[in-house]
């Protein structure tokens, strides 16, 4: 039986409706008919077809394309006077250049100088990392090389993929994401001091002493994304290798500067603009001094110990991101201070340095050297929604859960209110905030930046919310939510991938628009991304590259960012995808979240389809792309 126009329109209509409801909670709304094909309405098919002969010949005609680079920089916008302006700001900065480090090395003579070559090493003697090798390719910044136009063919496209209609607005922000400690390599090299990513490792797993060879390979992993057409380019800093002894008054590694400085000249000489983070869990190890074992162990809220919560990390890094802000600032118009510190902190006093540091580091910005880009904190938060929008048990959970991990920081830094109950209840060592501190914190952040990875749907836990938040030995604790990834009807909630991300691009909708209505600022997605499940298995490079559910991934949740923009009102500033190459995951390469595969003998790299895929779906649908 063809179904008939009025099935079709009520078809739409629920459609519609479901629409408008995803606008505030996911609703289960039965359905029992065929599935609703809005776009043939108005067709009028015949009731049958008609069939006949014609000559066959392979008449298929296949278009290809290039990707194009963007446009190499003619100008370069500023948004801060250069450092020769603002080094008057920090007075009592001086520099030095240190050597490599490996265990075997003869000991240097300089022991009288506390911060000579000889004190250097002995900060790796003392962070003594497990199994060390040198074993990268690399010791000098390696020249790039254009790429033969045979690397910049479109693959073929996947079969389904998106049917919107929108456009990107001329400023948003898309590019692509890493950090230091995953990508550089050079650990021990040029002046570099040793960071929490250095000793990470558990047993069975492996350090990180090379991951991509970055330090070396920079220009090279620029000149390919720009080839690509990548407009933005994320990336972290090591303080361990700005200052290797990590606090105020060391001096500064002078090779740290430069590589940064050169990094930062290399991006926008190619037409692409760069993003900074300055603290992307790579804590120096001096602020474990009293006990580096304490790294793993007895962490009351997130799953490390970032060192947050000794007394010397406000003013060490408000020190160092006053560094970054006067040397860099001038050409870089976005920072973030700290990228997910829930997942890095102890206790309540790891978060008062937190939402301190980075008020203090914000006003720095703004009031100090006036600088005129953006400066925000990213956050973690794999978004809860409640497993039945209709039960107010599921709906309390849900609110819980996001309140802990988001808004214990943007009540102060956006809203200038108090923590949450949520925070509180859980962490009751919390650093009480008074009047004073709220009203120095208010809307000291540009942007609520998140790294909406995945959703995670949660109801309350045995015995409820607060007898787990009042107990830490609770399984539960500290979210205090049970934490599921299927829907009532115990369908997964998307698409899996490797580790727990699934794909659920009508979440990050709901999402969206949850940040913007409870925030009210632009909204950022600053990572997002896609472990292809059982890539890593694959025995061919062909295959590994052709990587469909990493497209799927990206494309519907752009598809999704752009009816936030044009159907829900919200301003989302940017997506910056997660990773622009498969790298070093905290442990191990497992998880490949990358848009290029790594050979990891000779540090070749490829883009994989989604990278091609993503790119042009944006190019399409940005048409001042070039020029903004
Ligand atoms: C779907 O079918 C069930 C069982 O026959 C019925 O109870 C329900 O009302 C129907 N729902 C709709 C929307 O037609
Ligand atoms: C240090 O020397 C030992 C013994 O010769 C050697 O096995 C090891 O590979 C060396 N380590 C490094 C990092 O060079
Ligand atoms: C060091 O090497 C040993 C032997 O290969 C291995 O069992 C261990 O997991 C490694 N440890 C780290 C932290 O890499
Ligand atoms: C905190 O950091 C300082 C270095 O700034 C260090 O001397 C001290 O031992 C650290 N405290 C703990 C508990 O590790
Ligand atoms: C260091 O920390 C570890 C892990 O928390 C703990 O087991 C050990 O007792 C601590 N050592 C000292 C000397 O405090
Ligand atoms: C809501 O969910 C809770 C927890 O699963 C359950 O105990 C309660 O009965 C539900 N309420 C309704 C109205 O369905
Ligand atoms: C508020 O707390 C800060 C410490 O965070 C303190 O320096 C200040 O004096 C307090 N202000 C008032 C009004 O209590
Ligand atoms: C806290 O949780 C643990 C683990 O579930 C349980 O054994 C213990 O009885 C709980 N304590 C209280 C006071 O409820
Ligand atoms: C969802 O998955 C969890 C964990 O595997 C399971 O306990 C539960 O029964 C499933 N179904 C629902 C509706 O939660």
């Amino acid at each position: 039986m063809a179904f008939g126009h009025s099935q079709l329109l009520s078809g739409a209509a629920i459609l519609l409706q479901m629409a408008q409801m995803a606008y505030a909670q996911q609703v289960y709304v039965r359905w029992n008919g065929t599935s609703p094909r809005p776009s043939c309405r108005g067709c009028d098919m015949p009731a049958t077809p008609t069939y006949k002969f014609s000559t066959f010949a392979f008449t298929q005609t296949e278009t290809y394309r290039y990707a194009t680079s963007v446009a190499p920089a003619t100008t370069t916008k500023t948004y801060a006077r250069p450092y020769s302006a603002l080094s008057s700001l920090m007075p009592s900065l001086t520099s030095t250049t240190w050597g490599n480090w490996s265990p075997n090395d003869t000991a240097a003579t300089d022991t009288a100088d506390p911060y000579g070559q000889a004190a250097w090493s002995s900060l790796w003697e003392w962070a003594s990392p497990t199994n060390f090798t040198t074993t990268g390719i690399y010791s000098t910044t390696v020249s790039p090389t254009p790429l033969p136009s045979s690397e910049l063919v479109h693959p073929p496209k996947d079969y389904f993929g998106p049917t919107d209609c929108y456009n990107f607005p001329d400023d948003f922000i898309f590019g692509v994401a890493g950090s230091a400690a995953q990508i550089e390599g050079a650990i021990a090299r040029e002046g570099k001091g040793p960071n929490l990513m250095d000793v990470l490792a558990r047993p069975g797993q492996a350090n990180n002493y090379v991951t991509n060879e970055n330090y070396f390979l920079y220009k090279q992993d620029i000149e390919r994304l720009a080839s690509l057409g990548v407009k933005y380019y994320s990336f972290s800093i090591a303080w361990s290798r700005i200052l290797p002894f990590a606090q105020p008054g060391t001096p500064v590694n002078k090779a740290g500067i430069d590589h940064y400085e050169d990094l930062i000249n290399f991006v926008l000489s190619k037409g692409m603009i760069p993003t900074v983070t300055m603290l992307h869990f790579d804590t120096p190890l001096q602020f474990f001094a009293a006990n580096v074992s304490a790294k793993w162990d007895d962490v009351a809220i997130g799953y490390t110990n970032g060192a947050y919560q000794n007394s010397t990390f406000e003013e060490a890094f408000v020190h160092y991101g006053k560094i970054l802000l006067t040397h860099y600032a001038d050409r870089v118009p976005i920072w973030f201070t700290f990228n997910e510190p829930l997942l890095y902190s102890d206790n309540g006093a790891s978060i008062n340095t937190v939402v301190k540091s980075h008020a203090r580091l914000a006003h720095f910005y703004k009031d100090v050297i006036k600088g005129t880009g953006k400066i925000g904190l990213k956050l973690n938060d794999n978004f809860g929604v409640p497993r039945n929008p209709q039960n107010a048990s599921d709906l309390a959970a849900a609110k819980h859960f996001n309140a802990f991990q988001l808004d214990t920081f943007w009540n102060p830094l956006v809203l200038g209110i108090d923590y949450p109950d949520a925070f509180k209840k859980t962490v009751p060592d919390y650093v009480a905030l008074n009047s004073t501190d709220l009203a120095y914190m208010k809307d000291t952040c540009d942007f609520v930046a998140v790294d909406p990875y995945t959703a995670t749907v949660v109801s309350q836990p045995p015995g409820g919310i607060d007898a787990c938040t009042s107990n830490s030995s609770s399984p539960y604790f500290p979210y205090c939510v049970v934490q599921n990834t299927n829907n009532t009807f115990d369908w997964n909630i998307g698409y899996r991938s490797y580790s727990y991300v699934y794909i659920t691009p009508e979440y990050l909708r709901t999402y969206i628009n949850y940040l913007w209505n409870t925030f009210r600022k632009p909204v950022f997605i600053t990572e997002f991304g896609f472990p292809v499940f059982g890539e890593a298995d694959k025995a061919t490079r062909e295959d590994q590259l052709f990587d469909s559910p990493r497209s799927q991934y990206y494309l519907s949740f752009m598809t999704e960012i752009l009816k936030s923009i044009w159907e829900d009102g919200v301003n989302v500033m940017g997506a910056l995808a997660w990773s622009f190459a498969d790298n070093w995951e905290f442990g191990d390469y497992d998880a490949r979240f990358g848009l290029q595969v790594v050979d990891r003998d000779t540090q070749t790299k490829w883009f994989k389809k989604s990278f091609f895929d993503l790119v042009g779906f944006v190019k399409d649908r940005h048409p001042n792309y070039e020029s903004t």
